[in-house]
Formats: C-alpha cells, sequence, structure tokens
C-alpha cells in the first residue's frame, strides 16, 4: 500500500524528545527563542512567536487586532472546516469567498464580492502550498481599510516573488501539525510586522504554562499510527473503512484523536523547538525534493484527473498534490485502495464550508470539494511508486 500520509520521525527526535523531559523551563525558552528567530529569518525578518497551533495562532491574531463577537470576517469557501466552528464559537460572522477552479485559491474578485460595511478582515488562504493573488488581495483589501490575515498552514517555503508567503499581509498563521513543511507534532507560529499585535500575542503567549510531556502524547500517537500504516493490516483495513461510498471514516477519527491531544494553554516546548530548528534547514532541500516529484506525478496522470494550478502567484511550497475529477470519486477510491494506492476524497481532502455558512453562492468552492482527490505525496514516494500511482489511477479511471 501506497500510504497517503508519512510522519517524519528520526532518532534525533527520539533522543531530543527524552532529553527534554528533564529541561528546565530556562533551556526551553532559550530553544523556543532560537526557534522564533530562525523563523523570522526564513520570512525575511518578520518578527514571529511559536503557539500551540495554527487554530490558535488565528485566535491570537483575532484578539490582538480586537476582533470579537458580532464582527464580520471574509473566509476562504474552501478551507478547514474546523476554523468555522471554532470562529463561530467566537462570535464572529463568517462569509465564504468563493476559490478559482484552478488554484483553488480566493482571488481579488470573489473578496470583492463578499466584503460588506461590517466587514472587520480578510482571511486568505494559501491552498495545499500554492501562493494565493496577495498583490490582488491587499490591493482590494486596502481600498476597504481591512486587514489581510494570512493563512499559511500549508505554505511554509512557498513565495511571491522574492518574498516568503506569511510577510505581506497583516499578520499570519503557520501550522506545524504533523504533515506540515515543517511539522513540530503539532504547533503554531504567529508572524506579523505589526508591533501592537505582536505585543499582544505575546502578552497571552507568555502567560502559559510549560509542561514538556504534553508533546510526549502527541508524538506516541504519531509513531503508532507510522507504524500502523506500514503494516500489512492497514491496506486491509482501509480497504474496509473505505468500502462505503461516502467519504471521512479514517480522517474523521484522525482529526478526532489530534483535536483532543491539542492543549491551547500549554508553551511551545523545547523538543518542539529543537525539532522545528531542523525541520527549517531542511526545508528547502524537502520542499525541492517534493515539488520535483509533485511535477512527475502531475506528467504522470491520466488526463481524467487535473492537478491544481499551483503557481499561477508564486513559487509553491509541497504540502498536498490534490487533483480534480469528474467521475465517482467513491469507486475510484475503492479500485485504487484495492491496487494499493490510499487516495483522498472530498472532506478528507479540506472543506467546502459555505453551506455550513447557508451560501450558495461558492459553485467554485462546491466543485472543487466535490471533484478532489488526495494523491499521496511525502517522502516515502519515489521514482518507482511515482509509475505504481500512474498505472493504477490509469486502470481505476477507464479508457
Ligand atoms: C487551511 C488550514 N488553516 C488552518 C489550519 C489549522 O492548523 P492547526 O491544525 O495547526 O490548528 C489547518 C490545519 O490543517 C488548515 O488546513
Amino acid at each position: 500500500m501506497i500510504p497517503r500520509r508519512r510522519i517524519d520521525l528520526g532518532l534525533a527526535d527520539v533522543t531530543d524528545l527524552i532529553g527534554a523531559l528533564g529541561e528546565s523551563c530556562e533551556a526551553a525558552v532559550d530553544q523556543v527563542r532560537r526557534f522564533e528567530a530562525e523563523a523570522a529569518n526564513r520570512l525575511g525578518g518578520t518578527p514571529v512567536r511559536a503557539t500551540a497551533s495554527g487554530r490558535d495562532t488565528l485566535d491570537l491574531i483575532l484578539g490582538a487586532l480586537g476582533i470579537g463577537a458580532g464582527d464580520e470576517i471574509v473566509i476562504p469557501a474552501y478551507t478547514l472546516g474546523e476554523l468555522v466552528t471554532r470562529l463561530q464559537a467566537r462570535g464572529l460572522r463568517l462569509v465564504a469567498a468563493d476559490v478559482d477552479l484552478r488554484s483553488f485559491c480566493v482571488t481579488p474578485e470573489t473578496v470583492a464580492r463578499a466584503i460588506s460595511p461590517r466587514t472587520r478582515a480578510v482571511i486568505a488562504l494559501h491552498v495545499f502550498g500554492a501562493p494565493c493573488d496577495m498583490v490582488g488581495l491587499l490591493d482590494v483589501a486596502g481600498r476597504h481599510g481591512l486587514p489581510v490575515i494570512e493563512d499559511c498552514a500549508h505554505a511554509f517555503g512557498a513565495s511571491i516573488g522574492a518574498r516568503p508567503v506569511g510577510a505581506s499581509g497583516t499578520a499570519a498563521l503557520f501550522s506545524l501539525e504533523v504533515a506540515k513543511p515543517v511539522a513540530t507534532f503539532g504547533g503554531g507560529l504567529l508572524a506579523t510586522s505589526n508591533p501592537a499585535l505582536l505585543a499582544k500575542a505575546a502578552e497571552a503567549l507568555d502567560r502559559r504554562v510549560h509542561a514538556p510531556g504534553a508533546v510526549l502524547r502527541k508524538v506516541l500517537l504519531k509513531s503508532i499510527e507510522e507504524l500502523a500504516v506500514r503494516s500489512p493490516a492497514y491496506a486491509i483495513a482501509a480497504r474496509m473503512m473505505f468500502r462505503e461510498r461516502q467519504a471521512g471514516g479514517v480522517e474523521q477519527l484522525y482529526r478526532g484523536l489530534h483535536d483532543r491531544v491539542r492543549p491551547d494553554q500549554v508553551a511551545f516546548s523545547g523538543f518542539q523547538a529543537r525539532r522545528g530548528r531542523r525541520r527549517l534547514q531542511g526545508l528547502d532541500a524537502r520542499n525541492r525534493r517534493l515539488n520535483g516529484l509533485w511535477r512527475q506525478i502531475a506528467a504522470a496522470l491520466p488526463p481524467q484527473l487535473q492537478p491544481q494550478q499551483r503557481e499561477m502567484h508564486g513559487q509553491p511550497a509541497a504540502y498536498n498534490f490534490v487533483a480534480r475529477y469528474q467521475g465517482d470519486l467513491a469507486s475510484l477510491r475503492c479500485r485504487a485502495q484495492a491496487a494499493g494506492l490510499d487516495l483522498a476524497i472530498h472532506g478528507e481532502v479540506l472543506d467546502d464550508v459555505a453551506p455550513l455558512l447557508g451560501q450558495t453562492d461558492c459553485p467554485g468552492a462546491a466543485s472543487v470539494y466535490a471533484q478532489a482527490v488526495g494523491i499521496p505525496l511525502h517522502l516515502g514516494v519515489g521514482d518507482r511508486q511515482v509509475l505504481r500511482i500512474a498505472e493504477i489511477l490509469r486502470e481505476a479511471v477507464g479508457p
């Protein structure tokens, strides 16, 4: 089975984890400051703070901007569904902006249509590492005097011209979850050149408790998942679980487990910071390798599968490989699964949040969601697997 995900967990991580359990609070804070400085360096000098998760970062940004109950914000119609629940719990009113069928990103035109006199901020997502049109979006938002929050959850290492993504909006959020370009077993980053915003977020972050054991549960969970995914039993289990025609089983289980090990009030740990520093060092090489792999897969796909266009507005980071398929996704997945290829479909890839908001004016997001097929893109995929993926997909879609 070619699994959809692979978690990189090396000996250095295990040694670090054991070392970090007895680490003093001062030593941990020193590591975190170093990681933040190195991440800031990667973002062209934009100041950075480490947080508990991408979602936590978004909360911190909105809180620091004074955006709360009753305020309206524009979000991409194609994004992580859990963000909606979380933002609505803050009392925010959400308006979805539709996405482009090629890039899967919001556009200046769709965002302009979603802005109203009540709008207080715009969230722009670089979907699956593909930069969105930040120049156009900043122009539209600027005309209304609105801050732009860059959602860089998938996009560490992407750039727009010479500028790294995350460095041109009012503030940016990064996710450091397990499969993300810089993965530290959970965690997030807040990047902003706005000193007042940074100071307010820092006030909240500096009150958090140091609990180095908290990340241990996550590492254990991920290690079990990694072993499970590599075992032959996974192929059998996956085939059984994906027999249903609707999407979701495994992914819902995965999302649920991870949300339970997501403590917002715990400070970023020394272990995560050390791991983050190593991941930053290898980021360009990994992005080069995975972007190369992405192009190889794209070139080998049957024409019925249309890959996301990732280079419309900048240089992408490699996160997920997602293509649109206009046939029957559930049976495509079943056939691929039977042949040993673990595909993700629909909400296992990302969500169409417009229906959750009662909107029917986002046909782009509806189509992308309905047609989205996630193809494995990770360092466990080599040249042989690329050929195998293409072969399985050609057979699964038919003539
Ligand atoms: C588009 C998007 N934004 C934000 C997040 C939140 O990141 P985290 O899982 O670290 O809270 C995710 C997570 O995958 C995401 O996909």
